[in-house]
């Protein structure tokens, strides 16, 4: 087994802002299963994100909408059954939290309470700061989600590069310091210019986590189905393919399949 990292002890938020302190990059990517999230986790993987884009890699959807709070909770108790060293963050599907704080607070609950995980992430600045500032009155951590926010997919229209214009821009650094500011512990970053990611950097002190964010942000997060080529229709600039699992995955199979149609398996020592 190959890890990366010599330090066993539990990922917290704390570790998180002392790694970003040091300068210490950090690792996150996301999972929706127990065995793969077994894997990500023995790797040495600081951050384990059960994303919504469990809706598109796992279900199949063209948008992480249809994701409910009830089908969240499934995968977060999934990724918790396997993870020992990882932070673990759930994403607040959409639908519950934008309405009302305490609708946020009860789904937050239900997250922390049936997954057992350290912590939830949701999408938003000013927009949902009653409904984060409520959750983390209850003590639990919340992760912001700015720039490219797939959640608000049908207000942006495309999947396109956000914040290039000063307005959108000035907004971003803006509710990147309201996050900081009610107690948000973190920040993803998802595709916006480098440049505006770095001064985002600069201008908060919480660990901001880029997603085609560019290289001078505290750390990185893929969707794991991208990096390791399961999901080969997908590939931004931004993404650096890890694996062509795909490619490994269909041979294999292909593979199984003329073994079973010319009767090679199960041979004589494959039996009982
Ligand atoms: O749901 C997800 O996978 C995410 C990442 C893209 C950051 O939110």
């Amino acid at each position: 087994m190959s890890t990366y990292v010599e330090d066993k002890r539990k990922v917290t938020t704390r570790r998180l802002f002392e790694m970003k302190q040091r300068g210490e990059k950090i690792s996150m990517l996301t999972a929706y299963d127990y065995s793969m999230a077994k894997l990500i986790d023995e790797a040495g993987m600081d951050v384990i994100l059960v994303g919504d884009s469990a809706s598109n890699v796992m279900a199949g959807n063209v948008t992480t909408l249809p994701m409910t709070l009830d089908q969240m909770i499934y995968h977060g108790k999934s990724v918790m059954r396997a993870v020992k060293r990882a932070l673990v963050v759930v994403d607040m599907p959409f639908g519950t939290y934008q309405g009302n704080s305490k609708e946020a607070l009860s789904s937050a609950i239900r997250i922390m309470k049936e997954t057992h995980a350290d912590c939830v992430k949701l999408e938003g600045g000013s927009e949902v700061r009653e409904s984060i500032e409520r959750i983390l009155c209850a003590g639990i951590p919340v992760m912001g989600h700015l720039g490219l926010t797939p959640q608000s997919i049908n207000k942006f229209g495309s999947y396109t590069v956000r914040a290039r214009e000063e307005a959108e821009a000035k907004k971003l650094v803006e509710d990147a310091k309201l996050l900081e500011e009610i107690g948000c512990f973190a920040i993803v970053l998802e595709k916006i210019p480098a440049e505006l990611a770095a001064r985002v950097v600069k201008e908060v002190s919480v660990p901001i986590i880029g997603i085609g964010a560019g290289g001078g942000v505290d750390g990185q997060v893929l969707v794991m189905h991208d990096m390791l080529g399961i999901n080969k229709g997908f590939s931004p600039r931004f993404l650096r393919r890890y694996a062509d699992l795909s490619t490994i995955i269909t041979d294999a199979v292909a593979k199984y399949i003329e073994d079973v149609k010319t009767a090679d398996f199960p041979n004589e020592k494959e039996q009982y």
